[in-house]
């Protein structure tokens, strides 16, 4: 039954009952009860206002919606399938498919049958594209939720069609080709008979091909080729006789750099949670995004340390003089990287960088109080930030000399680029990292 609740009140959020995506509700909370199904684990606790201790994961849905209409606009109006794969990119996958259908989205992807499921069982009714592999005993599921599912063997696409049999329903079936990426696909060489084996369970009425897709590997040179090569065999295909479906293969990067492989949709990801997809974009921004997903967490507990004392495991770190001290409910287990603390890394707390001290253990880390700031238990401190304040702090930055000297303010807000450089997992890591676990505070 609190199962049934839940669910009812993520609908509420952006769903439905003329509510629009993002709007504070009651400030009521609710649980996922774990009781049953993988994709109790992919559902967080969603709040509307953040808890009153411990940490938590916001999101701004207006920047969500916003940052869609920029990518939409770059890809000349096209069609936009959001790519909300690995828990949507760490910011949650039922609240990120939710907002970004509110705002309009035309399809998701992801990766996984039990993410694809997920959104499903939310009520979200978008075309979603299962771009990773399934389970022959999942077939019959993915036909009866509509789900499209990624194929680049005869043996998916029969294990698709054999579903379709048995629930007497279209499969609908997206065929993945590897042009040149090597990651998965049909190589070039067997594109022709696979496509040819979905033509013809499609001409059984037991599937229908909705799309064609490759990945690119974002080197502009090879870019092209693999875009010659693609269009070689979809062009072939449909000399033959063959429906190949929505033809997309563009992902961020060529979003902004590539307008040829815009085709009928582009599968944009990064963008559309507000980063750019590398550092010559990042520096030079050239579309307007904001960061949606900021890390906070309430400062669990306050000291002073006299000279000579130390926190951490093995006395990590031992203050030099009397220093004051705050602990934050966050740590690795949390997706906070270790590798913060070694590249020097800072916490935002009162709008002052603070410094990480000690260590950074799965659920708690400590940092450094700076002299002649005070600081209270349920303080807020901000490790990665979002929102509009990320986003003009940014603008500053690449305004600068040269856009290499990082202003005050940013170097004072942790931005999930910045992290991502200080530990070398990228904004994409940083991200990604985030546990699910964590409640999602929408605003
Ligand atoms: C197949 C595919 N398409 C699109 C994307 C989106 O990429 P990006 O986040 O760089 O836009 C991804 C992400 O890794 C992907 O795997």
């Amino acid at each position: 039954m609190r199962r049934w609740n839940r669910r009812k009140l993520l609908g509420m959020v952006a769903m439905g009952g003329g509510v629009a995506a993002g709007t504070a509700l009651s400030g009521r909370s609710t649980w996922a009860t774990g009781t049953s199904g993988s994709s109790h684990q992919l559902d967080p606790r969603i709040l509307t206002t953040p808890p009153e201790a411990g940490a938590w994961v916001e999101l701004d849905g207006a920047a969500i919606a916003a940052n869609l209409r920029a990518v939409r606009a770059a890809a000349g109006g096209r069609p936009v399938m959001g790519v909300v794969k690995a828990n949507g990119y760490g910011h949650g996958l039922v609240p990120m498919a939710r907002i970004l259908t509110e705002a309009g989205v035309d399809a998701l992807m992801v990766i996984t049958v039990d993410e694809a499921l997920a959104i499903r069982q939310a009520g979200i009714t978008t075309p979603v594209l299962n771009y990773g592999p399934f389970d022959r005993s999942a077939a019959e599921d993915l036909v009866l939720h509509g789900i499209d599912q990624a194929v680049y063997t005869a043996e998916a696409v029969e294990g698709m069609a054999a579903g379709a049999r048995r629930v007497a329903a279209r499969a609908r079936l997206q065929v993945v080709l590897d042009t040149g990426l090597g990651r998965v696909g049909v190589p070039v060489a067997a594109a022709a008979e696979v496509l040819a084996v979905a033509a013809e369970v499609a001409s059984h009425a037991e599937a229908t091909i909705t799309g064609t897709a490759t990945a690119l590997t974002e080197d502009p040179d090879v870019d092209r080729l693999q875009l010659q090569r693609y269009r070689q065999i979809c062009d072939a295909a449909r000399a033959g006789g063959i429906d190949v479906g929505a033809q997309h293969v563009a992902s961020s990067a060529a979003v902004l750099d590539f307008p040829e492989s815009h085709l009928d949709m582009v599968r944009p990801g990064i963008m559309l949670y507000g980063h750019y997809p590398n550092d010559r974009s990042l520096r030079e921004r050239p579309i307007d995004l904001t960061p949606v997903l900021s890390l906070r967490a309430k400062v669990a507990y306050v000291k002073t340390l006299q000279r000579g004392e130390t926190i951490g495991y093995h006395g990590a770190w031992t203050a030099e003089r009397e220093t004051t001290v705050a602990t934050l409910p966050i740590g690795h287990s949390e997706g906070y990287p270790t590798g913060a603390l070694m590249a020097g890394g800072v916490v935002n707390v009162r709008g002052r960088p603070c410094e990480l001290v000690g260590g950074i253990t799965s659920n708690h880390l400590e940092i450094r109080i700076p002299e002649g700031l005070t600081v209270r238990v349920g303080d807020v401190a901000t490790l990665i930030a979002g929102g509009a304040v990320a986003r003009s702090a940014a603008l500053e930055s690449s305004a600068g000399a040269a856009g290499a000297a990082r202003s005050a303010r940013e170097a004072a807000l942790p931005t999930a680029p910045q992290v991502g450089e200080w530990t070398g997992d990228g904004v994409y890591g940083t991200l990604m990292h985030i546990s699910p676990l964590l409640p999602r505070v929408i605003t």
